[in-house]
């Protein structure tokens, strides 16, 4: 079985939506989704850019679709040979994630139509498609190719002022609404039949019409070379973007295809997984990693990823805690570079982060829960619609799950764990930290009659249960925060200009004193048989199945979370909260705690999330429940392929890919079944291989060397690559 190889057979059109997430294609710069060629606007087609927003009316702001511009028709003789209005013989797609390549074969009677396209690694803002036609009758074909501005928006228009050119190169230039932002799309068709050609501009897009006699056993090929730019990239994206085109059409498609199958290769070379003895894990292992890098932002230095990835406009495109906690650890042991764009993402998005601690009164940096660029929060305070009432409901994601900029500072602080490197604490990482931990400061509640410090009114990650007090996850993120702020003076012990720098810039002098103060005093967990109290009050509400509660719903579709939600009153969780702090600090915690806490929580947690998943997998090998991680990963892994995962909270449409869950994918394989782990450029590895794998194999980049690592029931090794 070849475990880089995805295939569909059959058509339709329920899966359509689904199927364009399971064939995304994507390089960082934009994600093509995994539609076919003449797919309507009813299956969702896009090219979604990463790092363009816009907000139409008082909508939510979310990224920018570009208008399509491997747009194909096929018609014969008048009759359209196109899924989704004809019914075909046969249809199959495919996805080769070792080469970023979608493919698709329909049989539509008449006629055969193959395709296979690719977005470019190696040029970011190239696209391109190769399609053959079989005739099996004879008549007058028809292909209506060109660049569709038929988007299909979550929260649109979003494009405006459309202009269109024909020739040899199709142009369409637009502006996003907003921010004026100027984009071009070009694209080139070279075809090797003999037709007549006519265009056709109107407000769907610029196209081409080809027209030409058919006889039966006619075989007919057309390629098509497209380019994408907007007015972040360049001054003069048009011109770009036909230049683009040109120069990409005397290099050829199969040139093209080659540089960018090069470029894949590096990737694979320093991040692919080799899982021995169960193929379809292993195929879903390199899915993940295909989903994950290929929505990496390799173009740019200071770019993140939103949590739906390149799929669509789901969360708004928005950079969660997902950024940090569930890709970083994959990119920082395998592509370190993609690793420090994350960072530099939240570094150069501090003023952001000030902007948002100083609205809610607070000092320091308090990130946005749903970042966009600049650091924009992205999140309104009614984040979810009631599917009784249709009224939004006041959630409080954004004012109160504060652990997000604790979440930044572990991240930045494990970069500099993992791989010795200061350059990026001395590049504004050390400041970032230091106003987070100012944040945390301002934000703890003190008691006059107590020592202790509470962290009231927050969410942990398990979003179900909001406005709870002394959240264990939140408070020991707190703290590992001010904790971290606290050691930069020992981590630059040899630099006391820049701590004296740092503290002169931030007015911080007083700083240092109270946040010492502060460490001491944050409330640690209350505990019961070793159990730790999510929450204050946890123990004390319903304790129910999970089943009692999920037949409580009157729909499927109802929040389960805010004022009225079904688990608010009971211990029922959305997703790993306390299981994720013992997978963030494994060593803080005894084997038997870790058992206990897990036996606690895991029947208790809806996984409602796909980042609940891997965290209780990661656990799970710690203590030896190798069942259960299988499970677990086998669940993380397959997400995207299987096309699980929640598609609704409440009214509005959360689909998509699941990027935290191919992170975690990775991470379950890594760090829990190898048990790797790097400090200061030394590896060591602690195995839990389950009964279901011989053999798993990978690169792990430490420092500058890349070593490959191989597990098996009997040992390790760790081998430098030549
Ligand atoms: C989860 C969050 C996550 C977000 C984006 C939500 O459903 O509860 O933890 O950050 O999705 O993936």
């Amino acid at each position: 079985m070849d475990t880089w190889y995805f295939e569909k057979r059959g058509w339709d059109s329920q899966s359509a939506v689904a199927d364009g997430n399971r064939f995304l294609i994507a390089n960082g710069y934009m994600g093509l989704r995994g539609t076919v060629e003449e797919a309507a606007r009813l299956h969702c087609p896009a090219v979604n850019l990463a790092g363009v927003y816009d907000r139409h009316a008082d909508r939510w702001r979310e990224p920018v679709n570009a208008p399509h511009p491997l747009y194909v028709r096929l018609s014969l003789d008048a009759r359209p040979l196109a899924l989704g209005e004809t019914e075909p013989v046969s249809h199959t797609q495919r996805i080769d994630y070792r080469r970023g390549v979608f493919s698709r074969h329909t049989d539509f009677g008449a006629a055969v139509l193959e395709s296979e396209r690719f977005v470019s690694l190696a040029q970011v803002h190239l696209l391109a498609a190769r399609l053959k036609l079989c005739f099996r009758e004879d008549g007058e074909a028809e292909l209506r190719t060109g660049i569709s501005t038929d988007l299909w928006d979550l929260n649109g228009p979003h494009l405006f002022d459309f202009a269109f050119s024909h020739g040899q190169t199709l142009l369409c230039t637009a502006v996003t609404g907003e921010k004026k932002i100027p984009l071009a799309v070009a694209q080139r068709a070279v075809c090797d039949f003999r037709c007549t050609e006519r265009f056709e501009t109107g407000e769907d897009g610029v196209f081409r019409v080809l027209r030409f006699a058919v006889k039966k056993g006619d075989v007919c090929r057309l390629t098509l070379l497209a380019a994408v730019f907007t007015g972040l990239d360049t001054p003069d994206p048009a011109q770009r973007a036909v230049t683009l085109c040109n120069q990409a059409s005397r290099q050829g498609y199969a040139a093209c295809l080659r540089e960018s199958d090069e470029a894949w290769e590096r990737v694979w070379q320093a991040s692919a997984v080799e899982m021995h003895g169960d193929d379809e894990a292993a195929l879903a292992l390199h899915a993940s990693q295909y989903y994950l890098n290929s929505i990496a932002p390799r173009h740019a230095a200071n770019l993140s990823i939103p949590a739906r990835g390149l799929s669509g406009q789901t969360y708004k495109g928005a950079v969660f805690w997902d950024s940090e906690i569930f890709f970083f650890p994959m990119f920082v042991h395998t592509q370190p570079e993609v690793a420090r764009s994350l960072l530099r993402y939240r570094i150069e998005t501090l003023p952001g982060a000030l902007k948002k601690a100083a609205e809610y009164g607070y000092r320091g940096a308090f990130y946005a829960w749903e970042s966009q660029e600049g650091g924009a929060e992205g999140c309104t305070d009614f984040n979810v619609v009631d599917v009784f009432t249709h009224r939004p409901v006041r959630t409080y994601f954004r004012d109160k799950q504060i652990h997000i900029s604790a979440d930044v500072v572990y991240a930045l602080r494990r970069y500099y764990e993992i791989t010795g490197d200061d350059s990026l604490l001395l590049a504004g990482g050390a400041e970032v930290i230091a106003q987070c931990a100012r944040f945390y400061l301002s934000r703890a509640t003190r008691h006059p009659d107590r020592e202790t410090v509470d962290f009231a009114d927050v969410i942990g990650p398990d979003e179900y249960h909001e406005r709870v007090t002394n959240n264990a996850f939140t408070n020991r993120m707190a703290a590992y925060c001010v904790e971290s702020a606290l050691a930069l003076r020992d981590i630059f012990r040899a630099r006391p200009d820049f701590i004296a720098a740092l503290t002169e810039k931030l007015d911080y002098a007083r700083d240092w004193e109270l946040l010492a103060d502060l460490l001491g005093r944050i409330r640690k967990p209350r505990t019961r048989k070793g159990v730790i109290e999510q929450f204050d009050g946890y123990f004390a509400l319903e304790d129910c199945s999970l089943d009692t509660v999920r037949g409580r719903l009157c729909d499927a579709r109802e929040y389960w979370g805010g004022d009225h939600g079904v688990a608010g009153p009971t211990q029922i969780i959305k997703q790993a909260d306390v299981i994720a702090l013992m997978a963030l600090f494994p060593e803080a915690f005894s084997d038997a705690q870790l058992a206990a806490n897990w036996a606690y929580y895991e029947p208790r947690t809806e996984h409602g999330s796909s980042l609940s998943a891997c965290m209780y997998a990661l656990t799970a090998c710690r203590i030896g429940r190798l069942d259960r991680a299988w499970e677990l990963f086998e669940k993380t892994a397959s997400i995207d392929l299987v096309g699980g995962g929640k598609q609704w909270a409440g009214e509005i449409y959360i689909g998509g890919t699941h990027p935290a869950a191919n992170g975690g994918a990775w991470m379950i394989a890594a760090l829990g079944f190898a048990g790797l782990r790097v400090e200061k450029g030394r590896l060591t590895l602690s195995p839990h291989l389950p009964k279901q794998l011989t053999r798993l194999r990978f690169p792990v980049t430490v420092g500058e060397e890349r070593l490959l690592v191989t597990v098996t029931h009997e040992g390790w090794t760790a081998e430098k690559e030549e």
